[in-house]
């Protein structure tokens, strides 16, 4: 079974400073503190991108220590805010293809994973996927004679989130015709850079993205375009689980410091039936 983590939207700054009043580097830091703690027999982490908010040298400095401190392979993707140049640069390992986008092939147990640059160059947060990464894209999956997966950071769909789906991925109707041909083939698409918890299928094609590390984005369906609401729902990183047969996501809220107790007896964590009649502020005291 092949067991991978997915960790996004970091959004680094440098010098140790917070972003909306939270330091990025510090959840950085307690996200490898728990997969090092919890999964670290997972075959390999994957940043979807954003690692960086500015995209400048220290913040990938500052990731490229962080990640030293994970002891499987890890794999970083472009998001928008990242710049490509000084990420390959500074970050040991970024593979790139024949064109030197930031692309690469990993064959797993679970099939041929693809990983996608779909930076669009500034000044848009919006991503594209060019005729030179589409004949790239051709050629892995015209290879591949088992399951792929796919992960990159512009989701290829609209989600319903205005102020971001007129920034997801522009080109995402020739994208598809290079995917459909293997629609069958591409078992589950993985990406971030909308910064929430978001589920479904695109065109029989299965997606998944997940909160970053930071700051999250507001569930609000009524927002206009001009509007990026934002919140701090908890961060998350996904445990991904899969074979031939299946892909399994489980999001892992990694901060959460609720007590764990077992579920299959009716005593809590200190032996007291804590089954009935639990009121919210429980937690808080007991935690
Ligand atoms: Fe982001």
């Amino acid at each position: 079974m092949l067991k991978f983590i997915q960790l996004t939207d970091i959004h680094l700054i440098d010098g140790g400073r917070r972003l909306y009043g939270v330091s990025p580097e510090s959840r950085l830091h307690a996200a490898i503190d728990s997969i090092n703690r919890e999964h670290d027999d997972a075959d390999f982490v994957v940043f979807t991108g954003d690692q960086a908010h500015w995209g400048n040298e220290a913040t990938y400095r500052v990731l490229t220590d962080a990640i030293a401190r994970l002891n499987m392979p890890v794999k970083v993707l472009m998001g928008n805010h990242d710049h490509r140049e000084t990420m390959i640069r500074m970050v040991p390992g970024v593979e790139t293809d024949e064109n030197g986008f930031v692309q690469s092939v990993m064959e797993t147990e679970a099939g041929r994973c693809l990983f996608l640059d779909t930076k669009k160059e500034a000044p848009t947060d919006a991503g594209e996927y060019c005729p030179k990464r589409l004949g790239w894209l051709k050629q892995q999956l015209e290879t591949a004679d088992g399951p792929v997966l796919i992960l990159m950071h512009h989701p290829p769909l609209k989600l319903g989130l205005k102020g971001m789906d007129i920034i997801n991925l522009l080109d995402a109707e020739a994208f598809f015709d290079v995917l459909e041909p293997h629609v069958t083939k591409i078992r589950h698409i993985f990406f971030g850079h909308v910064h929430r918890p978001i589920f479904g299928n695109w065109r029989g094609i299965a997606f998944s993205s997940i909160r970053g590390l930071n700051h999250q984005l507001a569930l609000d369906l009524k927002a206009p375009e001009t509007s990026v609401p934002g919140n701090f729902e908890p961060p998350v990183y996904a445990v991904v689980l899969a074979d031939k047969d299946q892909v399994v996501t489980h999001m892992h809220e990694f901060m959460d410091r609720s007590p764990h107790f077992e579920l299959v007896t009716p005593e809590g964590v200190d032996g007291r039936d804590y089954s009935l009649n639990m009121r919210h502020g429980d937690w808080d005291r007991m935690a």
